[in-house]
Protein backbone atom coordinates (compact mmCIF):
# COMPACT_ATOMS: atom_id res chain seq x y z
CA UNK A 1 0.00 0.00 0.00
CA UNK A 2 1.41 3.37 -0.98
CA UNK A 3 1.13 6.51 1.15
CA UNK A 4 -0.56 8.40 -1.66
CA UNK A 5 -3.46 8.15 -4.03
CA UNK A 6 -4.62 10.08 -7.08
CA UNK A 7 -4.71 13.85 -6.36
CA UNK A 8 -8.24 15.03 -5.61
CA UNK A 9 -9.49 11.62 -4.37
CA UNK A 10 -9.76 11.14 -0.61
CA UNK A 11 -8.51 8.01 1.13
CA UNK A 12 -11.96 6.54 1.84
CA UNK A 13 -13.09 6.95 -1.74
CA UNK A 14 -9.82 5.45 -2.99
CA UNK A 15 -10.42 2.39 -0.78
CA UNK A 16 -13.94 1.89 -2.21
CA UNK A 17 -12.63 2.22 -5.76
CA UNK A 18 -9.77 -0.21 -5.07
CA UNK A 19 -12.22 -2.81 -3.68
CA UNK A 20 -14.36 -2.58 -6.81
CA UNK A 21 -11.34 -2.76 -9.12
CA UNK A 22 -9.94 -5.77 -7.24
CA UNK A 23 -13.27 -7.61 -7.67
CA UNK A 24 -13.15 -6.88 -11.39
CA UNK A 25 -9.49 -7.97 -11.62
CA UNK A 26 -10.32 -11.32 -10.04
CA UNK A 27 -13.33 -11.76 -12.34
CA UNK A 28 -11.26 -10.97 -15.43
CA UNK A 29 -8.51 -13.36 -14.39
CA UNK A 30 -11.11 -16.13 -13.96
CA UNK A 31 -12.79 -15.18 -17.22
CA UNK A 32 -9.79 -15.33 -19.51
CA UNK A 33 -8.95 -18.79 -18.14
CA UNK A 34 -12.54 -19.94 -18.67
CA UNK A 35 -12.55 -18.62 -22.23
CA UNK A 36 -9.37 -20.60 -23.04
CA UNK A 37 -10.88 -23.69 -21.42
CA UNK A 38 -13.92 -23.36 -23.69
CA UNK A 39 -11.65 -22.70 -26.71
CA UNK A 40 -9.93 -26.05 -26.07
CA UNK A 41 -13.04 -28.10 -25.27
CA UNK A 42 -15.67 -27.18 -27.86
CA UNK A 43 -16.81 -30.07 -30.08
CA UNK A 44 -19.18 -30.54 -33.00
CA UNK A 45 -20.90 -28.29 -35.56
CA UNK A 46 -19.53 -24.73 -35.73
CA UNK A 47 -16.37 -25.90 -33.98
CA UNK A 48 -13.98 -23.67 -35.88
CA UNK A 49 -16.21 -20.58 -35.73
CA UNK A 50 -16.63 -20.80 -31.94
CA UNK A 51 -13.03 -21.93 -31.32
CA UNK A 52 -11.71 -18.93 -33.24
CA UNK A 53 -14.27 -16.48 -31.85
CA UNK A 54 -12.97 -17.07 -28.33
CA UNK A 55 -9.28 -16.21 -28.73
CA UNK A 56 -9.60 -12.46 -29.42
CA UNK A 57 -11.86 -12.25 -26.36
CA UNK A 58 -9.15 -13.94 -24.26
CA UNK A 59 -6.69 -11.25 -25.32
CA UNK A 60 -9.20 -8.48 -24.69
CA UNK A 61 -10.04 -9.71 -21.19
CA UNK A 62 -6.37 -10.19 -20.28
CA UNK A 63 -5.86 -6.59 -21.34
CA UNK A 64 -8.75 -5.51 -19.11
CA UNK A 65 -7.18 -7.33 -16.15
CA UNK A 66 -4.01 -5.33 -16.81
CA UNK A 67 -5.94 -2.05 -17.00
CA UNK A 68 -7.80 -2.53 -13.72
CA UNK A 69 -4.66 -3.84 -11.94
CA UNK A 70 -2.72 -0.74 -13.00
CA UNK A 71 -5.58 1.52 -11.90
CA UNK A 72 -5.44 -0.15 -8.45
CA UNK A 73 -1.74 0.61 -8.30
CA UNK A 74 -2.29 4.18 -9.51
CA UNK A 75 -4.78 4.61 -6.66
CA UNK A 76 -2.10 3.50 -4.19
CA UNK A 77 -2.83 -0.19 -3.48
CA UNK A 78 -1.33 -3.52 -4.49
CA UNK A 79 -3.37 -5.50 -7.04
CA UNK A 80 -3.76 -9.17 -6.08
CA UNK A 81 -3.25 -11.38 -9.11
CA UNK A 82 -2.30 -14.80 -7.74
CA UNK A 83 -4.89 -17.62 -7.96
CA UNK A 84 -4.65 -18.27 -4.19
CA UNK A 85 -5.04 -14.58 -3.42
CA UNK A 86 -8.04 -14.35 -5.68
CA UNK A 87 -9.71 -17.37 -4.08
CA UNK A 88 -9.23 -15.93 -0.57
CA UNK A 89 -11.19 -12.85 -1.49
CA UNK A 90 -14.20 -14.31 -3.23
CA UNK A 91 -15.94 -17.28 -4.84
CA UNK A 92 -14.40 -17.97 -8.26
CA UNK A 93 -16.69 -17.86 -11.29
CA UNK A 94 -18.25 -21.32 -11.74
CA UNK A 95 -17.89 -23.22 -15.02
CA UNK A 96 -19.10 -26.82 -14.88
CA UNK A 97 -18.53 -28.03 -18.44
CA UNK A 98 -15.34 -29.73 -19.62
CA UNK A 99 -15.55 -31.43 -23.04
CA UNK A 100 -18.85 -30.38 -24.61
CA UNK A 101 -20.74 -29.18 -27.66
CA UNK A 102 -20.39 -25.68 -29.03
CA UNK A 103 -23.96 -24.89 -27.92
CA UNK A 104 -23.27 -26.29 -24.45
CA UNK A 105 -20.20 -24.12 -24.01
CA UNK A 106 -21.94 -21.03 -25.35
CA UNK A 107 -24.80 -21.58 -22.89
CA UNK A 108 -22.29 -21.80 -20.02
CA UNK A 109 -20.43 -18.74 -21.27
CA UNK A 110 -23.68 -16.81 -21.45
CA UNK A 111 -24.24 -17.52 -17.74
CA UNK A 112 -20.70 -16.41 -16.90
CA UNK A 113 -21.17 -13.18 -18.87
CA UNK A 114 -24.35 -12.38 -16.92
CA UNK A 115 -22.23 -12.37 -13.75
CA UNK A 116 -19.36 -10.50 -15.39
CA UNK A 117 -21.57 -7.75 -16.81
CA UNK A 118 -23.57 -7.37 -13.58
CA UNK A 119 -20.29 -7.00 -11.66
CA UNK A 120 -18.88 -4.36 -14.01
CA UNK A 121 -22.13 -2.44 -13.90
CA UNK A 122 -22.15 -2.44 -10.09
CA UNK A 123 -18.60 -1.10 -10.12
CA UNK A 124 -19.56 1.57 -12.67
CA UNK A 125 -22.32 2.65 -10.34
CA UNK A 126 -19.92 2.95 -7.36
CA UNK A 127 -17.25 4.70 -9.44
CA UNK A 128 -19.85 7.07 -10.90
CA UNK A 129 -20.17 8.77 -7.51
CA UNK A 130 -16.43 8.87 -6.77
CA UNK A 131 -14.13 9.00 -9.78
CA UNK A 132 -14.95 9.69 -13.45
CA UNK A 133 -11.63 8.24 -14.63
CA UNK A 134 -12.28 4.81 -13.09
CA UNK A 135 -15.90 5.03 -14.25
CA UNK A 136 -14.76 5.78 -17.81
CA UNK A 137 -12.32 2.86 -17.80
CA UNK A 138 -15.06 0.45 -16.69
CA UNK A 139 -17.67 1.83 -19.10
CA UNK A 140 -15.36 1.10 -22.04
CA UNK A 141 -14.83 -2.44 -20.79
CA UNK A 142 -18.55 -3.02 -20.19
CA UNK A 143 -19.41 -2.02 -23.77
CA UNK A 144 -17.06 -4.64 -25.25
CA UNK A 145 -18.05 -7.36 -22.77
CA UNK A 146 -21.73 -6.76 -23.49
CA UNK A 147 -21.01 -6.89 -27.22
CA UNK A 148 -19.29 -10.26 -26.85
CA UNK A 149 -22.23 -11.60 -24.84
CA UNK A 150 -24.43 -10.54 -27.75
CA UNK A 151 -22.23 -12.69 -30.08
CA UNK A 152 -22.70 -15.63 -27.70
CA UNK A 153 -26.44 -15.12 -27.36
CA UNK A 154 -27.00 -14.91 -31.12
CA UNK A 155 -25.73 -18.51 -31.38
CA UNK A 156 -28.24 -19.62 -28.73
CA UNK A 157 -31.37 -17.76 -29.79
CA UNK A 158 -34.33 -19.67 -31.25
CA UNK A 159 -36.65 -18.21 -33.95
CA UNK A 160 -38.92 -16.81 -31.24
CA UNK A 161 -36.06 -14.87 -29.66
CA UNK A 162 -35.65 -17.14 -26.63
CA UNK A 163 -32.31 -18.37 -25.33
FE1 LIG B 1 -5.58 -22.12 -29.42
Amino acid sequence: MSNYTVPGINENDAKKLIDELQARLTDYNDLHLILKHAHWNVNGPNFIAVHEMLDPQVDLVRGYADEVAERISTLGAAPIGTPAGAVENRTPLAYELNEGTTQGHLAELNKVYVQIVEGVRESISVAGDLDPVTEDLLIGQAAELEKFQWFVRKHLEDPKGNI
